[in-house]
């Protein structure tokens, strides 16, 4: 199958080619890519400071949605022409890309492929840190940093979902405003307001029971400080820097879990049963617009670099697609 992709020819130039997609492989299916995601992870990708794994192609990419347009051996539950999401180990900024059927999603009658592409790294990333290592309960609070991302804004629909009250900081009032028609029960402005002394005075200190960290940096202490007993602080970014001065004390008196993860150091497997665990407890609210995601911008292919500018530039309110049937 032929393929227009994006090649990196230097961290300020993306361009077109054209080569063959290899056939999909055992448990793989070939995707006629119709909308690719655009993440952070490319944007690092792309200015050489993300090393891309022995097994990931070198293409720009993580997550699809479109067409199955082959499937290799041993490949249940997808046929041709399925309209499908997918994560992808390198090589979404493409016209055609392989993905693991066991990565995949079916996408329900309600999800058209746009929609669809905004899915799979929010759904799993969310799924992974809020629900299995976060392991959120209905009734407990979450506060999420960065509600207005692409992450945070799926992250407060499944956490409202499942009966969670929901605390969330967004950057801008317009942002916040935003953030509180997803759910969030409580928003901070933190480009206007001193987050701790808000959440304090708002009755939410020692009252946090999951953290969604992508801030990192100096919130990393305004976390341990607003945690409740047992409180569990996921890390999945650090917008506000890699670094951060903690008062253990707040850990031991607290018992608190201060950990992290990233969706490639999940493994294949790690993967896999986490787009099971979506399958059979997630896809039902998506399908039904329980848990909807908010599409910003979509660009052509051919536009990457101008995407990826859009996302530094923060500017933006969900997920940024590429249009890969324009390639
Ligand atoms: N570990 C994983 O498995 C994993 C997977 C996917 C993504 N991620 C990470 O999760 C984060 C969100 O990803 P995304 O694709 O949803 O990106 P995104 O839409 O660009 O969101 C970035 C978010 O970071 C917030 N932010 C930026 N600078 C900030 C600062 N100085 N202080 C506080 N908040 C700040 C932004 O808030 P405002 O716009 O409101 O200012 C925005 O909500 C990124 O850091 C990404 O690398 C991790």
């Amino acid at each position: 199958m032929q393929r227009r992709y994006i090649d990196i020819a230097s961290p300020e130039a993306l361009t077109l080619k054209t080569d063959t997609l290899q056939d999909p492989g055992p448990g793989e299916l070939a995707i006629a890519v119709e909308y690719a995601g655009v993440n952070r992870a490319d944007i690092l990708q792309r200015l050489g400071l993300y090393p891309v794994p022995d097994d990931a192609s070198p293409i720009l990419g993580l997550e699809v949605a479109g067409l199955v347009a082959a499937t290799g051996a041993d490949v249940e539950g997808f046929s041709v022409g399925d309209r499908v999401a997918a994560l992808v180990q390198g090589g979404g900024y493409a016209s055609a890309a392989l993905a693991r059927a066991d990565h995949t999603l079916l996408l329900p009658e309600a999800i058209d492929t746009r929609l669809g592409a905004a899915l799979p790294e929010a759904l799993l990333t969310v799924w992974h840190n809020v629900f299995v290592l976060g392991a959120l309960q209905a009734g407990e609070t979450l506060l999420i940093h960065g509600g207005g991302s692409g992450i945070g804004s799926i992250a407060i629909q499944m956490a409202k979902a499942r009966g969670a009250r929901v605390v969330a900081t967004a950057g801008g009032s317009e942002k916040c405003q935003r953030v509180a028609a997803l759910g969030a029960d409580f928003v901070v402005d933190y480009r206007e307001d001193a987050l701790i002394d808000t959440l304090q005075s708002a009755g939410f200190a020692g009252s946090i029971d999951v953290v969604l960290d992508m801030a990192g940096g100096d919130f990393t202490a305004h976390n341990l400080q607003l945690a409740a007993p047992d409180g569990r602080i996921v890390c999945i970014g650090v917008m506000r820097g890699p670094k951060a001065e903690i008062d253990l004390f707040q850990i031991l008196m607290k018992r608190l879990i201060l950990t992290g993860s990233t969706l490639r150091g999940l493994g294949m497997s790690g993967r896999a049963e986490g787009f099971s665990a979506i399958n059979s407890q997630v896809m039902a609210e998506v399908a039904s617009g329980r848990v909807a995601p908010h599409v910003h911008d979509v660009l052509p292919l051919s536009e990457a670099l101008a995407a990826h500018a859009l996302m530094q530039s923060g500017a933006h309110f969900g997920k940024i697609l590429l249009d890969c049937r324009t390639a």
